[in-house]
């Protein structure tokens, strides 16, 4: 662990940025971005600009990007494709208040690359659309309960439990463990026709269990729920499809955001025709839904995925870069590993199971030192898991493994200070 004058030099303007950002903003920043912890320990907290897979925050120090705005980077930040259309569509206009043929263009692109999609719906955000979805599926079944499984955004119904969302909220959103049936099958039961939609997040961690999926299928149907699929974060890397399909998902709705676009807004819902088209009895409409410059911008992004083999270089990266950390973990026996799959590594403490367990009380700590570790050399990585853009190149895998390597040290100094207290 470097010592404390290297770690503020090299942040120094993050530092004083932060400092006045306290002032005027909520918490300093927002809520997924609120950097203090690894700032403290020398990471960047204010972004200067970005190009491909790197950017540079406000110190001048460069950063190779794993959390790419958490997700929607695909191509790389600043790509001149994307670019180029949403200036051209900036010279010709944004929002208008009736249609654009371009809304069309995409969403005869997204029926023929995803099974599920008959429809399109245009929302802004991906808490909007995971919303619309269970929208659409209430006023189809004429039921307002609702079982999510995983993350699906910020909206009430999410987070029942928060701080400000009213109560009712936790009698009409109930949540189940991911890849756990019987809990699933269960909760139907208790509550015969009154489920709306079973909406689960596509994967998690190491994904779904080989029947997983199809045992919501089934469950769905026996209870007359409509089954969402939320690819929000999966959509565009795991393949231009999602990670569903692949995994055997036949979900009525799925939603897309993030990487669909490279960087703007935009975000839909997909799925059936009958269940979708019940959006003519119910508001859902705001300004920014299909806005021209995502819909460009999902256009080329789509577009260069495809010529590109976007999806084969996300497999291939990430493998190279999981099996390279892996092997650095084990070669130090640090308390860490990388799970999941390789458009989308997960790091995690080690535990009970593994040769070097990590110590229970210090997991998150743990990985918050090891992320440290590598953001003081230049690899921009936290906790959350990593996504990889089309820019990465191998050089910047072998790099990054480099890297792990030399913050290895770093952690196992910081797991002598904890384990003496
Ligand atoms: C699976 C999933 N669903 C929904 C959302 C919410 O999307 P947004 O943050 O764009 O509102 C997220 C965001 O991380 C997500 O990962």
């Amino acid at each position: 662990m470097p010592n404390v004058s290297f770690i503020e030099t090299r942040n120094k303007q993050s530092r004083r940025l932060w400092e006045r950002s306290c002032q005027c903003i909520v918490g300093g920043g927002q809520a997924h971005k609120r950097p203090v912890e690894i700032m403290m320990l020398g990471g960047p907290s204010f972004a200067a600009r970005g190009r491909g897979a790197r950017f540079w925050d406000v110190d001048g120090n460069e950063y190779l990007d794993y959390l790419l705005g958490y997700g929607p980077i695909v191509l790389g930040h600043c790509d001149p494709q994307v670019n180029e259309a949403v200036r051209r569509q900036m010279e010709e206009g944004t929002v208008f208040s009736i249609e654009h043929p371009l809304e069309i263009e995409l969403a005869e692109t997204l029926i023929q690359i995803i099974p599920c999609a008959e429809m399109v719906m245009y929302f802004v955000g991906g808490s909007s659309a995971t919303m619309g979805a269970i929208r659409c599926a209430r006023a189809h079944t004429g039921r307002e309960k609702i079982i999510r499984c995983g993350y699906h955004g910020w909206l009430d119904w999410c987070v029942p439990d928060n701080p400000g969302v009213p109560k009712f909220n936790r009698e009409v959103s109930l949540a189940v463990p991911y890849n756990d049936l019987p809990a699933l099958r269960k909760l139907l039961e208790t509550m015969p026709g009154q489920v709306a939609g079973v909406l689960v997040e596509s994967v998690q961690d190491n994904g779904p269990s080989p029947d997983y999926f199809a045992g919501v299928r089934r469950l769905c149907d026996e209870h007359g729920v409509v089954f969402i699929l939320d690819e929000i974060k999966t959509g565009f890397r795991f393949g231009l499809e999602g990670a569903g399909p692949p995994f055997g998902a036949q979900p009525d709705l799925a939603t897309f955001g993030k990487a669909m676009c490279n960087g703007y807004p935009g975000a839909v819902v997909v799925g059936k025709r009958s269940i979708l088209e019940r959006r003519i009895d119910t508001h859902m409409a705001a300004t920014f839904h299909g806005d021209l410059l995502s819909v460009v911008a999902a256009l080329t992004t789509i577009r260069v995925l495809k010529e590109q083999d976007g999806i084969g270089h996300f497999w291939r990266l990430g493998r190279r870069l999981m099996d390279g950390l892996n092997r650095v973990a084990r070669e130090q026996e640090l308390p860490i590993k990388f799970v999941g799959f390789a458009p989308m590594p997960v790091l995690k403490p080690t535990d009970e199971t593994d040769p070097v367990p990590c110590p229970r009380e210090l997991r998150d700590e743990v990985l918050k030192q090891f992320c440290a570790g590598l953001q003081r050399r230049g690899v921009f990585a936290t906790p959350h898991p990593w996504f990889l853009s089309l820019a990465h190149t191998e050089q910047d895998i072998d790099k990054t493994i480099d890297v792990a390597a030399e913050a290895g040290p770093d952690l196992k100094k910081f797991l002598v200070r904890g384990a003496a207290g």
